[in-house]
C-alpha cells in the first residue's frame, strides 16, 4: 500500500517533545524538569555538570540516557560511562553518584514522585513534579 504523501487537511496536528529545545529552556544543573508522562511514568530533562552526591531509589529502577556529552555514573563496586545515545538503568536499591566532567545533556525515566536525592535530603534535593 502506498503511504499517504501528506496528511489530510482536517487533520490536527499534535505538537512533537523536541528535547533539544526543551534542554534550551533549562539553565540550571542538577535540575530535573518533566518533559512527558507515559503512564505513571516520567521523562524528565537534566543538565549536569560536576559530582552529584550518592543516593540510591529504594522502590524504583532509574534510566539515564545522554543525549549529548558523556556521564559517568559511579557505583559502589565499578562505574558506567554513557556517552551521547547510550543509556544505563540503575536498578532500584543500587548506590548511584552521576558525575560529568563537562556538562552532560540527559533524559531520565522513572515514576512519577522520585525524588532526585533519593531517601536522603541534601543541598542537592530538587523539586519533584516540575514540566518545562
Ligand atoms: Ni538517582
Amino acid at each position: 500500500m502506498t503511504p499517504t504523501p501528506i496528511a489530510p487537511s482536517t487533520a490536527r496536528t499534535y505538537p512533537s517533545v523536541n528535547i533539544a529545545h526543551k534542554l534550551s529552556l533549562l539553565h540550571e544543573h542538577w535540575s530535573q524538569r518533566v518533559v512527558a508522562e507515559m503512564n505513571d511514568y516520567q521523562f524528565k530533562i537534566a543538565k549536569l555538570q560536576g559530582d552529584f552526591v550518592w543516593h540510591s531509589h529504594a522502590d524504583t529502577d532509574e534510566c539515564f540516557f545522554v543525549v549529548a556529552g558523556e556521564l559517568r555514573i559511579d557505583l559502589r563496586d565499578g562505574a558506567v560511562t554513557l556517552r551521547a545515545g547510550e543509556m544505563f538503568v540503575v536498578p532500584k536499591g543500587v548506590e548511584h553518584k552521576p558525575f560529568a566532567q563537562n556538562e552532560a545533556h540527559v533524559l531520565l525515566v522513572e515514576p512519577r514522585g522520585v525524588i532526585n536525592t533519593g531517601g536522603e535530603e541534601s543541598e542537592r534535593t530538587r523539586a519533584n513534579d516540575v514540566w518545562i
